[in-house]
């Protein structure tokens, strides 16, 4: 087997081949003048079980094509098997028609994968579950929870916690993070957006006072949600407010946000390559999903069970 990557996230695709003890792929992707983005691997391929790490992250379209290019450089090298390992799978927010002649990107960029020659998908906290259905090849959706509730678990364990989803599309991930947090109770942030990258706050559905929340969610793009959130549930008599997110999107000027906030700390995976402002922040620490990415990885070379690693 080998790993290759992009250029989205090279310390993860390092630490990912580090946990499994190999070298990256030689490879490189260069540009053209015009930007045109042109991919070459500088070994043999031939026969091989290849995973290719590329979060479609900012900015999205030039690593999506990355993505696209170096699986198609690998289809065209004879790879036996081309798995694009997809940390952060953008265009996912796009996974319905939100109103009339608007289009299904997630869809549409799920296509594309699978037309550039990709056999298998892994991706982490998919936006929505049933985007895994909008590939047609095998997809593994890896949960960061298990990362998250060891980490929550040695910094808040000892604490009255409660587990709080942001909205009410995410009632799904937060109850399963409850789960692994000796079954905390569980709150939900009844949030109204009226307008894309604007969020208001309503009302909060459960008991916080006097409990540490824990906020957990798959994106944090602009920090509107996360700051009004951790707002909402003070006002309530919430004694803290943490947050662990898997993507930080982290655009504009959210890292400036979080910072200001009343936020105790916004905890983010790696599977975006945090910007210089969010590693120098001090309300932001970043984790690593590196060990659970590789192990799955293993676990697909090895035809073994992905799912058995949530058991
Ligand atoms: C929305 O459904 C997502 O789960 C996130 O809550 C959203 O993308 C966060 O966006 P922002 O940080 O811009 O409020």
């Amino acid at each position: 087997m080998k790993i290759m990557s992009g250029n989205s996230n090279l310390p993860l695709a390092r630490a990912i081949a580090g946990y499994l003890e190999m070298p990256l792929t030689d490879a490189s992707v260069r540009r053209f003048a015009d930007e045109e983005v042109f991919v070459e691997i500088h070994e043999n391929v031939r026969g091989e079980d290849v995973f290719i790490v590329q979060s479609t992250s900012y900015p999205a379209n030039d690593n999506l094509m990355e993505l696209l290019i170096g699986i198609d450089a690998l289809r065209r090298a004879s790879a036996r098997r081309i798995t694009a390992v997809i940390p952060y799978f953008g265009y996912a927010r796009q996974d319905r028609k939100p109103g009339p002649r608007t289009p299904i990107s997630a869809k549409l960029v799920a296509n594309l994968v699978t037309e550039a020659g990709a056999d298998r998908v892994l991706a982490v906290d998919l936006h929505a579950g049933q985007i895994q259905g909008f590939f047609d090849i095998p997809t593994d959706n890896l949960y960061a929870a298990p990362v998250m509730a060891a980490d929550i678990q040695a910094r808040y364990g000892d604490q009255d916690l409660m587990v709080v989803s942001p909205d009410v599309g995410g009632v799904v991930r937060a109850r399963a993070l409850a789960k692994r947090l000796d079954n905390a109770p569980l709150a939900i942030v009844d949030k109204r957006r009226d307008r894309p990258g604007e969020s208001e706050v309503m009302n909060i559905i459960g008991e916080v006072e006097g409990r540490h929340c824990i906020l957990i969610d798959d994106i944090v793009d602009s920090g509107g949600t996360l700051c009004n959130a951790a707002d909402a549930l003070l006002e309530n008599g919430a004694k803290s407010v943490a947050a662990y997110i898997t993507h930080g999107v982290l655009s504009g000027g959210a890292v400036a946000r979080i910072d200001g906030s009343q936020l105790k700390e916004l905890v983010i995976s790696d599977s975006i390559r945090p910007t210089e402002a969010a590693e120098k922040s001090d309300r932001i620490r970043i984790m690593t999903i590196a060990p659970l990415v590789g192990e799955a990885i293993r676990r697909i070379a090895d035809e073994s069970s992905v799912s058995s690693l949530f058991d």
